[in-house]
């Protein structure tokens, strides 16, 4: 069932969403070769508590998930694409790390994710990180009323596969508000002027995972969680909770 909000609830999922922004913005600034992932687990963790928010991703359970998700943030080296579990690793020089995060604050969630280079990058690992961020950038601008989800979809996936990337087998962004996860999907590929009518009041997470090889193909690892690319090929993933208005599409999780 979709939900459609009023400002009143957008302005508490931008909240939440501020507080989405600012672990970001900690846990990138804590990326540096040598830094184990658990560290940046720890740095999340402290900037929610500093402003009484939880993760909706810590106990998360759904159905496929062998056991609940055990951390407050996702992190994903290089290969992995999504739902890295933050563990001992430790961050080398010309790392591709994703760190994706929720907060649910006062009842309303946000969810947003960054890639970026540890340390020294590399021009084609720059070129995926950029391409994939101009994907939801793209993506963003096509959720205005009137138009469609595969307006929205078919912009992340031509963003993505013109720069001769690939798309994670299956991904996509969802609805969201009191939960992280509502309908409707919004899956990272489709066709213009294809699905639902986009109205006033929709809040949805779009989130482009965009592979460098080209192949859509993923596998899930020993972990149950952890989902990489077949190839080994590395992956990006942009993610941001916006609100579709009558004013145009707002980002709820900018700083
Ligand atoms: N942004 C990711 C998603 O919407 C967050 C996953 S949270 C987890 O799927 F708890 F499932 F890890
Ligand atoms: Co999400």
């Amino acid at each position: 069932m979709v939900t459609y909000r009023s400002p009143r609830e957008w302005e508490r999922m931008r909240e939440a969403g501020r507080v989405v922004a600012r672990i970001l913005r900690d846990v990138r600034a804590a990326a540096e070769p040598g830094v184990p992932l658990t560290e940046l687990e720890a740095v999340a963790s402290r900037t929610l508590k500093e402003h009484h928010a939880t993760s909706p991703f810590l106990h998360y359970k759904p159905a496929w998930a062998p056991y609940p998700y055990p951390a407050n943030i996702c992190v994903s080296v290089n290969e992995v694409v999504v739902h890295g579990i933050p563990d001992g690793r430790v961050l080398l020089d010309g790392d591709l790390v994703t760190v994706d995060c929720g907060a649910r604050l006062g009842g309303y969630c946000g969810d947003a994710a960054v890639s970026f280079m540890v340390g020294t990058s590399d021009e084609a690992g720059a070129r995926l990180v950029e391409t994939t961020r101009a994907a939801l950038e793209q993506a963003i601008a096509q959720a205005v009323p009137g138009n469609r989800l595969g307006d929205v979809s078919s912009a992340v996936e031509e963003t993505a596969r013109n720069a001769g990337y690939g798309i994670a087998d299956g991904s996509g962004g969802h609805g969201i508000g009191t939960e992280m996860h509502e309908d409707p999907p919004v899956p990272n590929t489709g066709r213009r002027g294809r699905g639902m009518r986009l109205r006033e009041g929709l809040t949805i997470a779009i989130e482009p995972l965009v592979t460098e090889s080209g192949r859509d193909a993923t596998v899930t690892l020993a972990d149950g969680w952890s989902v990489a690319t077949r190839d080994g090929s590395r992956a990006a993933h942009f993610e941001h909770t916006i609100a579709i208005t009558g004013d145009g599409p707002v980002v709820l999780t900018a700083l």
